[in-house]
């Protein structure tokens, strides 16, 4: 497929997407929220792609945020179709993948765009960059769902500073809050996040979405995620995944995993 406002380069069983308007700090206009959509649910269904990495064009942004010319004449449906549609084909989708993904955070990662590193299973940070979600600065409040995974990666009394304050913080303090995982040099960032691509790779792929789902039941409403976990626990049992990393261990091989 291709794209107007997407990079996507795969090598290795790693899928790496790079938000590319960087004249407009990456912002996520509706036309690059759908491209997502596409890139993102074309490499969960490729067998080959084992990890997903989200990153931004350029040495500034990662996503400076959704695309404010876009959204400035909005009545109150509106607003609320703006959120829903977003929060269903880009923030919760990527969420829920089966394939992991990691955020690489490459400089401003504000509004819709921290809220998409949010939507990432994790995330690291170059040393450059700068995250809050500014968005009552505007007169309005995160809708991509912000409101819920930064309280739920930083903590309560945190999230409500950072997002009444319309304030930014640095990686350094980003790392400190526990938002990202690792901060390094804007180099070393796309290397750093292969790395851990790269170990996730070796793991089976049935398990780790297995894990995903298990981890993810926690923070769903109605969901008991001990429940979630028993459940996922016993499928592993029925896959090929577990027969042969069992049976690896057992030989004093490297098992080799085939996701079924
Ligand atoms: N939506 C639309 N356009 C955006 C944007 C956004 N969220 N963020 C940046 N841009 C555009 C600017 O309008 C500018 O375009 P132009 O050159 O056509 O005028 C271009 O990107 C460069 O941004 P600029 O503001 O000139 O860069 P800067 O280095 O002076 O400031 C920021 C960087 C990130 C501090 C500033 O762009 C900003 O505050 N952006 C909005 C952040 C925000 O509120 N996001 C939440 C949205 S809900």
């Amino acid at each position: 497929m291709s794209y107007e406002n997407i990079l996507v380069n795969s090598s290795n069983g790693i899928t790496t997407i790079t938000i590319n308007r960087p004249s407009k700090l990456n912002a996520l206009n509706q036309e690059t929220i759908k491209e997502l959509h596409d890139a993102f649910k074309e490499a969960d269904e490729d067998s080959d792609t084992l990890v997903i990495i989200i990153t931004g064009s350029g040495e500034k942004a990662f996503v400076a945020g959704a695309d404010i010319s876009e959204f400035a004449d909005y009545s109150v449906s509106q607003g609320e179709r703006l959120a829903s549609q977003g929060q269903a084909l880009l923030f919760d989708f990527v969420a829920h993948l089966s394939t992991p993904v990691i955020a690489a955070i490459n400089g401003f990662a504000l509004g819709g765009g921290l809220e998409l590193a949010m939507s990432a299973h994790f995330r690291i940070a170059s040393d450059n960059a700068k995250m809050g979600l500014p968005e009552v600065s505007l007169g309005v409040i995160p809708g991509y769902g912000g409101t819920q995974r930064l309280p739920q990666l930083v903590g309560k009394g945190r999230a409500m500073e950072m997002i009444m304050t319309a304030g930014m913080i640095t990686a350094e303090t980003a790392k400190e809050y526990a938002l990202v995982n690792h901060v390094t040099t804007l180099e070393e960032l796309l290397p750093l996040a292969e790395k851990l691509a790269g170990k996730i790779k070796r793991n089976s792929p049935a398990a780790i979405t297995s894990a995903i789902n298990a981890i993810n039941a926690g923070f769903e409403d109605g969901e008991n995620g001990f429940d979630t976990e028993i459940t996922e626990f016993g499928k592993c049992f029925g896959t090929a995944d577990f027969k042969e990393g069992t049976q690896a261990f057992l030989e004093k091989r490297k098992p080799e995993f085939s996701g079924k």
